[in-house]
């Protein structure tokens, strides 16, 4: 029985990488069988850091063949473009409405963003959660798979409807944000921070990177920062993305090497590169074969679109009407 809807969304602003994969992406697809489910590519949300107008488009569809390469099907979820449904941007202003500025202010991602784009902090940047609410809750969707940089935000979504509910009765459902084992993956050249392409080619792994760029990336991820301390963050990440990829005997024989000190961490690294290779074989494949079919991808956007389209009106036409919009 499909009974809860799920809703999520990745930003086009470049390739994905092994964060985006283990942390959202993978729950997207095991969930696609039990659920109604909605995946969009949020490019206004990339909008509010600079995108180049050239490659814009193709990055956008180029998410949509990672998409489905990674094994987002179609026939089971709905694969659309945000900015193909304009319903999203006229739900965020009446959201706009209702959040207060002190709410905003508090994001963590808010303020690490306008820190990094310091030339360029812009009143999208600040009101990007109240679009991300917008995208949820336009589809009533109640289950939000999402890693857990995104919590702060879908925690408040859930007071947007909240609030929504308040003054205008109850019309909105309170989402949930859903985390999968590996909600954080952490950066390979400084395991302190989430994985992030804004940290530099050596921080991440691609999942389009060629099976020699992820050997040598893996190779030269810093481990022991702690010197040595069992709990050295940029080991447990190899461990977590060890137990997303490697067989649970090759798991269970590192975790008892690790835990009686004969521990090679260049071993480790072989390993884990040779198994996340394996790993995203058939995506190399798959990502390959649609790339050379760009109007199918197409297609199936806009297929994704048409679906997306009629519950967004639908939810559009009873938050007007609640709100008391001239008809
Ligand atoms: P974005 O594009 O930054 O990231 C997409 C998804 O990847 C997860 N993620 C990670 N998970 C684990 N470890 C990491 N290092 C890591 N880096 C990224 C993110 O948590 C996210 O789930 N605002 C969202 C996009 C969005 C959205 C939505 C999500 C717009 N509307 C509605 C859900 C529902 C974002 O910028 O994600």
């Amino acid at each position: 029985m499909k009974h809860e809807r799920v809703f999520s969304g990745l930003q086009p602003t470049g390739r994905l990488h092994i964060g985006n994969y283990f942390g959202a992406v993978r729950q997207w697809i095991a969930l696609q069988d039990g659920y109604d489910c909605i995946y969009c590519i949020v490019d206004y949300h990339a909008l509010t850091t600079p995108q180049d107008p050239g490659t814009f488009a193709q990055a956008t569809l180029d998410a949509a063949i990672d998409y489905l390469a990674l094994g987002l099907d179609p026939r089971k979820s709905t694969i659309f473009v945000q900015s193909h449904v304009p319903e999203h941007t006229e739900l965020a202003w009446i959201f706009n409405t209702l959040t207060p500025l002190t709410e905003l202010a508090r994001m963590t991602q808010f303020k690490e963003k306008a820190e990094t784009h310091q030339k360029v902090v812009n009143a999208g940047l600040y009101t990007y959660p109240t679009l991300m609410a917008a995208d949820i809750l336009l589809y009533e969707g109640t289950l939000v798979p999402v890693g857990e940089d995104q919590v702060q935000h879908v925690e408040l979504t859930r007071k947007i409807a909240r609030w929504f509910n308040n003054r205008y009765g109850k019309t909105l459902p309170e989402p949930k944000p859903k985390l999968g084992k590996s909600m954080r993956i952490m950066s390979l050249n400084d395991p302190t921070r989430k994985m992030s392409k804004s940290h530099g080619e050596k921080a991440y792994v691609a999942l389009s990177d060629n099976p020699n760029t992820i050997r040598r990336k893996l190779q030269r991820a810093v481990t022991a920062t702690l010197g040595g301390n069992v709990k050295d963050p940029g080991v447990e990440n190899l461990f977590t993305l060890l137990r997303e990829v490697s067989a649970d005997a090759t798991v269970r024989d590192f975790e008892a090497a690790q835990a009686d000190g004969s521990i090679k961490y260049a071993e480790l690294k072989a390993q884990l590169a040779t198994d996340l290779i394996d790993h995203l074989a058939v995506y190399r494949q798959r990502r390959k074969e649609l790339a050379g079919k760009p109007n199918e991808v197409k297609a199936i956007l806009e297929n994704g679109r048409a679906r997306a389209s009629v519950i967004a009106k639908e939810t559009m036409g009873k938050i007007r009407e609640k709100i008391g919009l001239l008809r």
